[in-house]
């Protein structure tokens, strides 16, 4: 198996990030959103462990977009020239959504005067001091955000299944979990 990518596929680093995101996006959602309903006391830990995992993302996009841009892209699976365009369009603009929640969290939460850090191993600088009004617009950004985001996954989604199925059938062999096939 490949670290880097090929004409053909994704390598191992590019499969390790997409595959660890999804994971990581998926908890941290489930996280805030079960928030508001737990009890009192569950509420703290629970925040800070939905915005250390948020802090997580944040590091793991960085290293994934600079992955990214020091490796060949695999070739554009089979289909129309639109098509293609419009998954290169929608793959930079799930990275940009992800940035935007990733920063409209950790400024909405020092806003609110709280620290943010990883899983107590450092904190970030405050980059912004107390401010309510900054932090009622990032909480909006952040509340609205995270549906742009859940929009455009299944988007993403339904055309990796369309491709699957009615066009190439190898665009899980190029950033699947199992083996792939032999070239
Ligand atoms: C939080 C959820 C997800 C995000 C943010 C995300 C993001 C991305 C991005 C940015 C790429 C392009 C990779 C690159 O060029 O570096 C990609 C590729 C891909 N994703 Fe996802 N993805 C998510 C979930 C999923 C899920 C659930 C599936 C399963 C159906 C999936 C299937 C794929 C496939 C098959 C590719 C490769 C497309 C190709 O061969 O060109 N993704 N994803
Ligand atoms: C991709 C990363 C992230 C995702 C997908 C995400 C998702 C969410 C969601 C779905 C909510 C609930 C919104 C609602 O109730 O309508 C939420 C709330 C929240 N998020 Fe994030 N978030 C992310 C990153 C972060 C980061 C990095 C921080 C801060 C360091 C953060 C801090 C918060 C806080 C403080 C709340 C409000 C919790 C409450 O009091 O109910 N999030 N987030």
């Amino acid at each position: 198996m490949q670290w880097r990518n090929t004409a053909r596929r994704y390598g191992l680093v590019a499969r390790f990030f997409h595959w660890a995101m999804f994971l990581l996006i998926g908890l941290t959602t489930f996280l805030a959103l079960n928030i508001e309903t737990m009890p009192e006391a569950d509420r703290d830990f629970t925040t800070w462990l939905h915005r250390s995992f948020g802090v997580l993302i944040g590091g793991l996009l960085l290293l994934r977009v600079a992955w990214k841009l020091a490796n060949p892209q695999p070739d554009d699976l089979p289909g129309p020239a639109w098509m293609s365009l419009a998954a290169h369009a929608v793959h930079w603009v799930l990275y940009g959504v992800v940035l935007v929640q990733v920063v409209a969290g950790i400024t909405m939460s020092q806003a609110d005067g709280a620290t943010v850090g990883l899983f107590g191993l450092f904190d970030l600088p405050a980059f912004v001091v107390a401010d309510p009004g900054l932090e009622a617009f990032c909480r909006e950004v952040h509340e609205t955000v995270w549906i742009v985001l859940t929009v455009l996954v299944i988007g993403h989604v339904l055309a990796a299944l369309h491709h699957h199925f009615s066009e190439s059938g190898e665009v899980f062999d190029r950033m699947g979990v199992g083996s792939p096939r032999q070239d």
